[in-house]
């Protein structure tokens, strides 16, 4: 089958990419004409494990294709994918869909053929009417069923979550959408992954309830984190002691600095604003986003607790480990290394840092954060190491030599990747999250 993914970012890179290596024969469309310039020569535009060779050998069985031109790619296509971005709005957190609705009402005029047209981007509840309500309008000819179908990529692993879905969601009205659809995921079928047929407006809303259930529980479990640094208990062996009540599970139970990424602070806001529009709060997602949000400076504040207090802290040095958001990605979208780091600055405490893969896009939205060119550099002369993000590199490093290097032995591990009696039989004065 040919399908034409509109948008090459992430969503829509990766999934074209995986379903050319499903056999179907996909081009990828972007109107950025550096990045398709780019893809062509094997460039990616994001940092993804595995990414690049998926498409190399793709493109190479000429399974995929790169363009910059709508009509040429969405002709003869049988699924036409809306893969766009849906950045907050500014001002209210509303999603942007602009870029949306672009993208419908240029593929409704310029549609060939029949086609299903596909959202992968995550839209509000009732985009897929207004995107079917503009390719209408459009005038076009042929017949067209508009779908809705929401990705749950997590970054860093998101082929593997394309190959191995625990379910695949699709929204659709009529037969023309639930018939191609079943093509499409054809071969992911075949391995027995579920997939559920659902109708539009509900399975726009699943997207959004599922990345909120998921954002609710870790910040449920952050708040356990600080009430068991005050009780003296332990938050993993809580997490552990919860999760194998199968009707709890134990995924998501990781007690940390708070989420970010691309993902949970936007949807959580733009559902709330959904909510708000059709007059039914969901206060819980409320407190959500606002514990959250206050959690981050206040690991900074935990940081300056560390080096004696805010006080105290003033003319230090704290070496920061990890920025990015989480570890196997570039992405900083709304990490909270940048509120800690912030707050660290506004305590007059100056900051070093490390990130295997994110201190390119990290240098801008920090500037007074001194980038290092390896850990061990960012360690040298500081008061305090705070691991921010669980890298693999972080996880092994030699603390005789931190211990040297660093002008006195302060391990601040904001993701528990540390043994609190290791590390504190090796000399240090080591603070972790919810673990007393
Ligand atoms: C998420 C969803 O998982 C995915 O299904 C969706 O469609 C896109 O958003 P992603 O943002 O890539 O994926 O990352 P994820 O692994 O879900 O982590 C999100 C944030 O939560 C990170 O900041 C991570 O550090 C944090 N997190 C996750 C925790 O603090 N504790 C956990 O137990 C899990």
């Amino acid at each position: 089958m040919k399908i034409a993914m509109v948008g090459s970012g992430y969503v829509g890179l990766v999934s074209g990419a995986c379903f050319a290596d499903f056999g179907h024969d996909v081009v990828c469309i972007d109107k950025d004409e550096s990045k398709i310039a780019r893809l062509k020569d094997g460039v990616m535009p994001i940092y993804e494990p595995g990414l690049d060779s998926l498409v190399a050998s793709n493109v190479n069985a000429r399974r995929l294709s790169f363009t910059t031109d709508l009509a040429e790619a969405i002709e003869g296509a049988q699924a036409i994918f809306i893969a766009v971005g849906t950045p907050s709005r500014r001002g209210d957190g509303h999603a942007d869909l602009t870029f949306v609705y672009e993208v419908a009402r240029e593929v409704g005029e310029k549609l060939a053929n029949d086609a299903v047209i596909v959202t992968k981007s995550t839209v509000p509840v009732g985009t897929g009417d207004e995107v079917e309500r503009i390719i209408k309008d459009t005038g076009t000819a042929h017949n067209f069923a508009v779908v809705s179908n929401p990705e749950f990529l997590r970054e860093g692993a998101a082929i593997g979550d394309f190959k191995h879905p625990d379910r695949i969601v699709i929204g659709a009205e009529d037969d023309l959408g639930r018939d191609i659809m079943r093509e499409v995921y054809r071969p992911l079928f075949l391995n027995e992954s579920p997939i559920l047929f659902v109708g539009r407006r509900t399975s726009e809303l699943i997207k959004y309830a599922a990345n909120a259930f998921l954002a609710t529980k870790i910040t449920f479990i952050n708040e356990m984190a600080d009430l068991c640094e005050k009780v003296g208990a332990d938050v993993q062996d809580v997490a552990r002691g919860i999760g194998m009540d199968n009707r709890i599970g134990s995924k998501f139970l990781h007690a940390g600095p708070g989420y970010g990424g691309s993902c949970f602070p936007k949807d959580t806001l733009a559902l709330l604003k959904t909510a708000e529009d059709y007059d039914s709060p969901t206060r819980i997602v409320e407190a959500v986003v606002k514990t959250n949000e206050s959690r981050k400076r206040a690991m900074g504040r935990k940081v300056l607790e560390a080096l004696g207090g805010a006080e105290a802290a003033r003319g230090k040095k704290v070496a920061m480990l990890g920025l990015t958001f989480k570890p196997n990605t570039d992405d900083m979208r709304d990490s909270p290394a940048i509120a800690i780091a912030q707050t660290l600055g506004d305590a007059g405490v100056k900051v070093a840092a490390f990130d295997p893969e994110g201190m390119d896009i990290a240098k801008p939205l920090m500037p007074d954060v001194s980038m290092c060119e390896q850990p061990y550099e960012a360690i040298e002369g500081a008061d305090a190491v705070a691991i921010v993000t669980e890298w693999d590199a972080f996880r092994a490093l030699d603390l005789n030599r931190v211990k040297e290097l660093a002008n006195a032995p302060v391990l601040v591990d904001l993701r528990n990747i540390y043994n609190p009696d290791d590390v504190r039989a090796a000399g240090f004065e080591y603070s972790s999250v919810g673990r007393s």
